[in-house]
């Protein structure tokens, strides 16, 4: 069987173009004892993908080399397995690669886990049920601890992470619910899915649209984007504000990081800024799915996915992520799930 692979062809200068990737066929190894051979339904695509590119070492992953396939996480059917866990048939989550087949246990953290909610599309394990919507709830409630009838302010909020983080906040009673995203379409989205005030950060007036929205300042804010946005979020702070670092996409590509001129803002409001990285919340996993999968069911949450056909199309939606062409999570389908 031949397997396809999106590879390293040169580190990202920047946001990344087209020339950094490479198309590639290969064999299919057989897997061994305790490995899975995978058949990818569909891949996420997300901003860390670029870092590993440029040669990053993320969760203790060692860094990608010129020619190796790219990482990412994906879900797909098991086709063959050898390992204990898991029967041909299921469907599993996890750490697969830019590849159309995937035979797993390269490194002992690339853990798999079952599909559990059948009763829903399995692209969702990208999404609102998968390491985004964990990242959108665990950031959120776990460490940014939410007040009900207190405002509410998410940047990057009509992307995979940040429209989740929006309708979480609705569903806890936060009030306003305010999001930031670029262009009156963006906008408009974000009303539909709830926002009390949608936000345009193209415009240049941020700062005195944050104001109008929350008079009395923010006492959460979901920062998924950082530079000046981030900055107008510093000058419109509650006492005891709480800043949630989830990402900063608008300096991920800076030659010199940027960082916030004006954190001394934290100090006049007693306020505080907290990051967290996903990957050390898995003990909220478990939790944070049943929270989603459950307001899914009730109608209360409206998972977005932007599912773009063909493997092919990997670098152009990873690409698009830095210009805003997504709405909602981007995912690339790979294989039909009725396709053998
Ligand atoms: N801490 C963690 O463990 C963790 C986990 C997952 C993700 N993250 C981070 O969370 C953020 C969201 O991730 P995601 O996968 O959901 O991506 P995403 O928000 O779907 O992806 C990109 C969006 O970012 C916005 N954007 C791009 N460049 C921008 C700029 N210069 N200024 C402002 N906005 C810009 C665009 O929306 P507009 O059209 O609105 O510009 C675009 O649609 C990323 O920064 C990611 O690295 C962190």
């Amino acid at each position: 069987m031949i397997n396809r692979q999106w590879t390293v062809a040169a580190r990202p200068q920047g946001v990344p173009v087209a020339t950094d990737f490479e198309l590639r066929e290969s064999e299919l190894t057989r897997p061994g004892d305790g490995e899975m051979l995978i058949q990818v339904l569909y891949l996420s695509v997300a901003p860390v993908m670029a870092m590993y590119m440029s040669g990053e070492s993320i969760a203790q992953r060692p860094p990608l080399a010129l020619g190796d396939v790219i990482h990412g996480r994906g879900v797909g059917r098991v086709l063959v397995s050898r390992h204990q866990d898991f029967e041909a048939g299921d469907i599993v989550h996890g750490q697969m690669g830019w590849q159309t087949y995937c035979v797993t246990a390269a490194l002992p953290e690339d853990r798999f886990y079952r599909y559990s909610a059948t009763d829903l599309p399995a692209h969702l394990a990208l999404g609102a049920l998968g390491m985004t919507g964990y990242s959108a709830y665990c950031g959120f409630v776990d460490v940014g601890e939410p007040r009900a009838g207190r405002p509410v302010l998410v940047s990057g909020a009509a992307g995979g992470v940040g429209h989740m983080v929006v309708q979480i906040a609705k569903n806890l009673g936060c009030a306003p619910v305010v999001g930031i995203a670029g262009g009156p379409e963006k906008c408009a989205f974000l009303q539909e899915l709830g926002c009390d005030a949608a936000l345009d950060y193209r415009r240049d007036d941020l700062e005195a649209q944050i104001r109008a929205a929350c008079p009395d300042g923010v006492d959460l804010y979901f920062d998924n984007v950082g530079g000046e946005v981030l900055d107008a979020a510093l000058e419109n702070l509650a006492f005891g504000a709480r800043i949630v670092l989830c990402g900063s996409i608008a300096e991920y590509n800076l030659d010199e990081p940027r960082g916030p001129a004006n954190y001394t803002r934290l100090r006049r409001h007693d306020a505080s800024m907290r990051g967290f990285y996903v990957y050390n919340h898995e003990a909220g996993f478990a939790a944070a799915e049943r929270a989603m999968a459950d307001w899914i069911r009730a109608g209360t949450l409206r998972p977005v996915q932007q599912i773009t056909d063909g493997f092919e199309q990997l670098p152009a939606a990873l690409m698009g992520l830095y210009s805003g062409a997504n709405t909602g999570k981007q995912v690339v389908r790979v294989h039909d799930e009725g396709e053998t």
